[in-house]
């Protein structure tokens, strides 16, 4: 297919996939993330003749034409990566990024001890890349965010909005088969911080990328 033109001169940053927290040499704390939805969105972007830098947590996909991929493990590396990566026209956190993270990584591998039937692990929280990406000098001219809830998922994707003071938020119902993390498919709600709400899908996520492109296409400064 022949590339577009549109976005050209346009440089997107997209996050995809999960994050691991090593919790030893042989154990991490994961999520369900496969970077289907990230990824089609970078190629999305670069068909339309956008500059795409890929920041990709762990995943078994190949890497779409025409995009610079950077493969990181953690949510410090993404973290890194994608402040490394700017500055940029739009970033699109589609990663599922891990809100906490082992204190300490154990340098040898946890054994199990005799008369101990319970492990505490303890956790710290992460840096929010997506409210440090909308609050980075320079700032994106759009910060394209995710929510991915189980319940209520209009109040909590708003909420995230103002918190991470983002310009769009995709809401996706996580925890049911059909849309949000692994399938092939997906439903989302995109929220702007002006009020305006319109629901993309159930469709592919290949085909949604495209829709969601046309909504930032449309409020691209
Ligand atoms: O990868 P797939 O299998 O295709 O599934 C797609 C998806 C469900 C992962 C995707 O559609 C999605 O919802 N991605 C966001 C997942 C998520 O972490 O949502 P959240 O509601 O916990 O986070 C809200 C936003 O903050 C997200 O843009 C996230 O990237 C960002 N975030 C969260 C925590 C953190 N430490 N840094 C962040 O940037």
């Amino acid at each position: 297919m022949m590339a577009g033109t549109v976005l050209s001169g346009r440089r997107f940053v997209v996050s995809a996939g999960p994050t691991y927290e090593d919790i030893d040499p042989v154990r991490f704390i994961g999520n369900r993330s496969s970077g289907k939805m990230g990824f089609a969105l970078a190629a999305a972007a670069a068909r339309r003749g956008a500059d795409v830098v890929l920041v990709a947590g762990p995943v078994h996909l190949d890497s779409p034409a025409d995009v610079r991929r950077i493969d990181v493990r953690s949510a410090a590396q993404l973290h890194a990566a994608v402040l490394a990566a700017l500055p940029a026209d739009c970033y699109i956190g589609a990663a599922a990024v891990a809100d906490w993270t082992p204190r300490a990584v154990a340098a040898h591998k946890l054994k199990k001890t005799d008369g101990t039937d319970a492990l505490a692990l303890e956790l710290v929280r992460t840096a929010d890349v997506l409210a440090d990406v909308a609050s980075h000098r320079p700032r994106p001219r759009l910060v394209v965010g995710f929510a991915a809830e189980t319940d209520d998922v209009e109040r909590h994707a708003r909420a995230k909005l103002e918190r991470k003071g983002v310009d769009l938020i995709a809401a996706n119902r996580v925890g049911i088969a059909g849309s949000g993390f692994e399938s092939d498919d997906n439903t989302l709600v995109v929220h702007a911080a002006d009020g305006f709400a319109r629901t993309l899908g159930p469709a592919p996520k290949t085909q949604l990328a495209d829709a969601l492109l046309d909504l930032i296409q449309e409020r691209l400064p």
